[in-house]
């Protein structure tokens, strides 16, 4: 049991290292270009908003990547299944990232503003989505193998956002 929560946990690393890099790579760099280009959508609100950049979504899936890539490297603890398969829960974790603040734009939600569950799962669950359409169910899949790696998730997003809040790096402590 706790054997696959580690599996899990390596598996889905690149996807957590996604989705925290460009927080702390857009305060290093200073500016960033918003992917929406300040573009509204029919509703008039923002299509996502200024909170998701080109060098967010890229320094993501690079930094995300990476670190699959030196687990690779270190033995494939996390028993992936091919080389891009980092780079594809990178991508996923990004792409959910900003399907969430579609959706939060839609809902009339400024850019920062809490969904709760979506801001901490979102990724996740369209990382695992994409990495199990493409590659298959991994060694480690089961239901209660899933539901307690999402709970682990919320927690830790937590912890790590609140943490980037001490540190000065996010205005919002979620
Ligand atoms: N970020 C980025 N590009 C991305 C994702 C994140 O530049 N593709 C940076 C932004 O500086 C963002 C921060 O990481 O403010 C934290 O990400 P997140 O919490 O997802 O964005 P929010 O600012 O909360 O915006 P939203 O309400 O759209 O989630
Ligand atoms: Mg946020």
């Amino acid at each position: 049991m706790l054997e696959k929560l580690v599996s899990a946990i390596l598996y889905i690393l690149p996807a957590y290292v996604a989705n925290g890099s460009p927080v702390v790579v857009v305060r290093l760099i200073g500016k960033a270009t918003p992917m929406d280009l300040g573009a509204k959508a029919w509703d008039g609100r923002r299509i996502l908003g200024d909170g998701k950049t080109f060098e967010g979504f890229f320094s993501g899936i690079a930094l995300g990547s990476i670190v699959g890539l030196i687990l690779i490297a270190l033995g494939n603890p996390a028993s992936y299944r091919s080389i891009l398969e980092p780079l594809i829960l990178s991508l996923g974790a990004m792409l959910g990232d900003i399907l969430g603040s579609f959706i939060k734009r839609r809902l009339g939600l400024k850019r920062g503003q809490p969904a709760p569950g979506m801001d901490q799962l979102g990724f996740v669950v369209c990382a695992l989505i994409i990495s199990f359409a493409i590659y298959g169910l991994p060694d480690w899949f089961d239901s209660l193998t899933v539901i307690i790696l999402l709970l682990v998730t919320a927690y830790l997003h937590l912890g790590t956002n609140y943490l980037a809040y001490l540190l000065g790096l996010k205005s919002e402590p979620y």
